[in-house]
């Protein structure tokens, strides 16, 4: 049996929104470093062949806003992320490193060599040869790089695990559909990145002439060309999407719909500036210009990933765990024995609860409901059933994946069910002193029914069998 823990409660902030928050600086900040690297080669590239006379008093400074940011708030939300994870969702971070331990003990070594060489660029390289330079670059960038190959593989493989649901095979789980859209287009937002804050970097280097700078800025400008992809790509990549994710994006979530045409939005506009202004007309772009485009990128970087972790719902890692650490293999059982048989954690404030079975209802409303929505707050459950009364809860409650398909299906006995909603009452109705049990059997075997009409399946398994098959192994 799967061990349990307990999620961490982060008050009126929903705990996928903290973890979502932690991932977007993180990967924005690492994703710059990985650009940064490779627009560092070309920059060094034109200072060795004389193509840029300036270009080696770029590199000196560019790579200190690299280090910098990089490798000090990279690193720093590096581990933020892992500290999150675990206080959010360690059973799909278990997961992760169960299946694929030696790609992460080979993304580290990755990560290791990438602040090796970036050190030693950042102490020696006013004392080394040109091409010792490159060299040390180069081994950065491309570990840089190698690092997001691999992290790609493993983070793509939550969306889309295809063929590594039968075979277990770990080059089919990590070459899964979406592994080379989601590598190709990471590559080319890395790229912009660097490019955007290149031409703010050079904003700053008051010592260069305008035409000086300028000449810089045409030259990082380049590395925005392959933005044109982009389209093709992001198509690709919902292409390969399951269908019930593409569905939500593409207008069934309000809120994903939303946020990507945020990102589709920012990333034409970054791109119509950068592709017509500074690569076409070769235009001056000053530092304000600039830092907005950067920080229209953050957006669209932002919304994506919003999108993306979104649209996995109601999994955490598709087909093998729901975003609630549930299996779904153990929704039937669970409906038996009950979710809190095997959750050896104490509820918080213990003493506020005027009886045992708002205890119980806390606990329910930690385990199957907590990581995506709050008490008060984001997404909140009091909020979410205001207009609703009690037998609309229940039943609302017992069929929560036809309720809306993106939630798990509910994986407790009707007793448990009650607490629920008595919890959620209770909460709602200002933590009263004191509250009546409801143990009447009537309701209890009209949940129960509730709950059988709804079956143990997620949503959509008969529109999308693939489901099916999973979800009963
Ligand atoms: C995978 C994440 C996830 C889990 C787990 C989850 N929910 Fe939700 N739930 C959502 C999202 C997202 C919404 C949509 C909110 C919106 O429409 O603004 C939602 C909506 C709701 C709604 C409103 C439905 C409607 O038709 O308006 C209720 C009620 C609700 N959830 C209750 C629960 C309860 C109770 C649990 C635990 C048993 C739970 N949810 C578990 C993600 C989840």
């Amino acid at each position: 049996m799967p061990d349990v823990y307990p999620i961490n409660d982060y008050g009126p902030l929903m705990p996928g929104l903290v973890m979502g928050g932690v991932a977007i600086v993180h990967v924005f900040l690492a994703q710059f470093a990985v650009g940064g690297g490779l627009l560092l080669c070309y920059f060094q590239w034109l200072a060795m062949t004389g193509r840029n006379p300036h270009a080696r008093l770029f590199v000196a400074g560019y790579f200190k806003a690299l280090v910098l940011i990089s490798f000090v708030l990279g690193a720093l939300t590096g581990v933020g992320i892992w500290f999150t994870a675990i206080q959010v969702s360690p059973a799909t971070i278990g997961a992760m490193v169960l299946h694929f331990h030696w790609l992460w003990a080979t993304e580290w070594t990755f990560f290791c060599l990438e602040i090796a060489a970036g050190y030693m660029f950042y102490r020696y390289h006013s004392r080394l040869s040109d091409r010792a330079s490159l060299a040390l670059l180069a081994v950065y960038a491309a570990a840089a790089w190698t690092s997001l190959f691999i992290i790609n593989g493993i983070i793509s493989w939550q969306l889309t695990p295809g063929a590594w649901l039968e075979t277990r095979n770990l080059a089919d789980g990590f070459f899964n559909p979406s592994f080379w859209p989601s590598l190709l287009f990471r590559t080319i937002v890395a790229t912009t990145l660097a490019s955007l804050v290149a031409c703010v970097v050079v904003n700053t280097m008051g010592q260069l002439d305008r035409e000086a700078r300028r000449s810089l800025i045409n030259r990082a400008a380049y590395l925005l060309i392959p933005m044109v992809l982009m389209p093709g790509l992001g198509l690709w990549f919902l292409a390969v999407m399951p269908a019930d994710s593409r569905g939500w994006v593409l207008g069934g979530s309000p809120a994903m719909t939303l946020f990507l045409n945020l990102s589709v939005a920012a990333s034409l506009a970054i791109g119509a500036y950068a592709l017509v202004g500074l690569v076409v007309r070769k235009l001056y772009i000053n530092g304000a210009t600039a830092t907005l485009l950067l920080m229209l990128a953050f957006g669209a970087t932002a919304a994506g990933e919003f999108v993306r972790e979104g649209a996995r719902k109601p999994y955490s890692i598709r087909h093998v765990l729901y975003s609630n650490a549930i299996r779904p293999e153990e929704v039937a059982r669970l409906r038996e024995t009950g979710c809190l048989a095997d959750d050896p954690y104490p509820v918080r404030r213990r003493g506020e609860f005027p009886n045992s079975q708002l205890e119980r209802g806390a606990l329910v409303y930690r385990r199957l409901c907590a990581v995506c929505h709050t008490v008060k707050g984001v997404n909140a459950v009091t909020d979410l059933m205001e207009h609703w009364d009690a037998d609309q809860m229940r039943m609302n409650i017992a069929k929560l994946q036809q309720t809306k398909p993106f939630m798990p299906p509910f994986a407790g006995t009707p007793q448990e069910l009650e607490a629920l909603v008595q919890f959620v009452r209770w909460s709602a109705a200002g933590h009263a002193q004191t509250w009546p049990v409801s143990d009447d059997p009537e309701t209890l075997a009209q949940i129960s029914k509730w709950l059988a009409e709804a079956g143990p399946l997620p949503a959509n398994s008969q529109r999308y069998p693939d489901l099916e098959v999973h979800a009963g192994e």
